[in-house]
C-alpha cells in the first residue's frame, strides 16, 4: 500500500507499525522507548506524529498503516509537543553532556539539539538520584541521566529472562535499578549499555577511553562461535602507534543476531590489538623445508572461504595433507546465540571438503617431516611452520604472522548455513595477509 510522509509517497506492507516503515525508510523520528527488537512500550511519547483526520497527536509506534495515511513529522504542533517532552524528560538530569561518554551518539543530546534549546522553567532543586552505581556484568548506571524508557528492563525480562532490573520508587523519585545483592549478571548483560538511548547505562570496559567521533567502524562479523553475529568494529589510529581496536557494537541482522551479542563475543576484540612481536622467518627457509615428502598442515576453521581457498591451491600445489579440525567447546553454547562450535567457518571447512577426521589427521601428524599450522589453536612439540594472527607461539619454529579479521574481507558461513560477507578495517595491516603471502610462496 502507499502511505504519505510529509508529503513524499511511501510504498508499506499492511500489517507494518508506522514507526518501523519510517526507521526502515530512514525517516527520521525520534523515539526512546521503542526498539525494533524490543517491541512497544508507548512511554515516552517521543514518536508523536499527525495524521490527517486524527484530532491530537498519535505514537507512530502504535499506529498501523492503512492505504492513503497521511502524516507530517515536522510540523509547528508536533515541534512543540517534541519539545515539551523533551523539556520534561530534562527536568532532572544533570545536563552534564561534556563529560558523559555517551556524548555523540545519545537520543536526548540528539533531539535537545532538534527540537529543544530552550530555558528550563524550573524554579525547585533538581531531584538527584544515583550516580555511577557498579551493576556488575561490565555495566554502570547514572540515574540521573536515564530516561525511564524501560528498555533495559524490558531486555532483562522478556529476552534473558533473567528480570535483574526493574523500576524503583514512583513519581520524580522513580528510578532503575537491582534489587540488593542481585546484581546484573548474566552472559548477555551488555547489550542493555547499547540499548540504553542515553547515558544512563556506559560500559566498564569502554568508558572514557575514546570519543565515539574519533572512531571509523568496519562492518564485520564476530569470530567467537559459529553463530557470526554482525558486528561493527570500532577502531582509530592511535596517535604515533598504529590502529587499535576500542570495541565491537551488534549490526542488527533480523535473520541471525538482531541487535544483540554476547558478552563475550563482545569483548572479544581485546585479542585483536594484541600482536605478534617475535621474529619473523625468511620465506626462503619454509621453501627450502618444502622439499620433504610427508607434509601435513591444519588450517583454522575461523579463516574465511577465500583464505581457505587459498591454503587449499597452495597445499595441492606442494603435495601437502590438508586438515583442519573444529573448536568444540561443550561449556559454551545456550538454547540462544552462543554455539559449542568455537570457530567462525567450520561449515565452509566442509564445503571446500577439506579433510577433518581427526584420526587420519594424527595418524598423519605422527609420521610427518613437517607441519605446517595455518592459525589453528591446536598443535605443540613438532617442528612445525606457524602462520600466526596472534601472539601466542613457539618461537623455536618458523613463524609468519599474517592480518587478522580486522584487516581481512571475506566470506563465512555460519551454522545455519548462512553466508555473509565481512569488510576490513581501512588501515593498512603491519604485517601481510596470508592471501599475500602464499602468492609469494608459489
Ligand atoms: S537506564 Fe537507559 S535503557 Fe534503562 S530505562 Fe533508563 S534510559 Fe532506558
Ligand atoms: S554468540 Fe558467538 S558470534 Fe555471537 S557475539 Fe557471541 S561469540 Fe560472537
Ligand atoms: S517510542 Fe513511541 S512512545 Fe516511546
Amino acid at each position: 500500500m502507499k502511505i504519505m510522509i510529509d508529503e513524499t509517497q511511501i510504498e508499506c506492507k499492511e500489517g507494518e507499525l508506522l514507526i518501523d516503515v519510517m526507521l526502515n525508510n530512514n525517516i527520521s523520528i525520534p523515539h526512546f522507548c521503542y526498539h525494533q527488537d524490543l517491541g512497544a512500550d508507548g512511554n515516552c511519547r517521543m514518536c508523536m506524529v499527525e495524521i490527517k483526520g486524527e484530532k491530537r497527536p498519535q505514537v507512530a509506534c502504535d499506529t498501523l498503516v492503512k492505504e492513503n495515511l497521511e502524516v507530517f513529522t515536522k510540523s509547528k504542533n508536533i515541534n512543540n509537543v517534541k519539545r515539551s517532552i523533551l523539556e520534561l524528560e530534562l527536568l532532572s538530569h544533570p545536563v552534564d553532556c561534556p563529560i558523559c561518554d555517551q556524548a555523540g551518539e545519545c537520543k536526548l543530546q540528539d533531539y535537545y539539539m532538534d527540537y529543544g534549546l530552550y530555558e528550563s522553567h524550573l524554579t525547585t532543586p533538581k531531584t538527584h538520584k544515583g550516580k555511577h552505581i557498579d551493576l556488575g556484568s561490565h555495566v554502570m548506571l547514572d540515574q540521573e541521566r536515564c530516561v525511564l524508557c524501560t528498555r533495559c528492563i524490558r531486555f532483562t525480562s522478556n529476552i534473558t529472562k533473567t528480570h535483574e532490573l526493574g523500576i524503583i520508587g514512583r513519581g520524580d523519585n522513580a528510578k532503575v535499578g537491582i534489587a540488593p545483592n542481585k546484581p546484573l549478571s548474566n552472559p548477555y548483560a551488555m547489550n542493555v549499555v547499547e540499548l540504553c538511548p542515553v547515558g544512563a547505562l556506559t560500559s566498564k570496559d569502554f568508558r572514557f577511553k575514546q570519543r565515539v567521533w574519533f572512531l571509523d567502524s568496519a562492518k564485520s562479523i564476530c569470530h567467537g562461535c559459529s553463530r557470526g553475529c554482525n558486528i561493527f568494529i570500532d577502531y582509530n589510529e592511535t596517535k604515533y602507534t598504529t590502529e587499535k581496536i576500542h570495541r565491537f557494537r551488534s549490526r542488527r541482522n533480523n535473520e541471525i543476531n538482531q541487535s544483540f551479542l554476547c558478552d563475550y563475543g563482545r569483548l572479544s576484540y581485546k585479542e585483536l590489538n594484541e600482536k605478534y612481536e617475535g621474529k619473523i622467518s625468511d620465506v626462503q627457509d619454509l621453501k627450502k623445508l618444502l622439499k620433504v615428502e610427508k607434509k601435513v598442515a591444519l588450517v583454522s576453521p575461523s579463516l574465511s572461504l577465500e583464505q581457505l581457498k587459498s591454503v587449499q591451491n597452495f597445499t595441492q600445489k606442494h603435495k601437502i595433507a590438508l586438515f583442519s579440525l573444529p573448536y568444540l567447546d561443550e561449556n559454551f553454547g545456550d538454547d540462544w546465540l552462543k554455539t559449542n562450535e568455537r570457530s567462525a567457518n567450520f561449515k565452509g571447512v566442509q564445503e571446500l571438503f577439506i579433510n577433518t577426521l581427526q584420526k587420519e589427521f594424527e595418524e598423519a601428524f605422527k609420521n610427518a617431516e613437517l607441519i605446517i599450522n595455518f592459525d589453528h589453536q591446536l598443535l605443540k612439540n613438532k617442528p612445525l611452520v606457524q602462520f600466526t594472527s596472534t601472539q601466542n607461539v613457539n618461537q623455536e619454529n618458523l613463524v609468519f604472522a599474517i592480518a587478522n579479521f580486522a584487516h581481512e574481507s571475506g566470506t563465512l558461513i555460519n551454522c545455519d548455513e548462512i553466508r555473509q560477507r565481512f569488510e576490513a578495517s581501512k588501515y593498512k595491516s603491519q604485517v601481510p595477509r596470508l592471501v599475500e603471502l602464499l602468492e609469494q610462496l608459489s
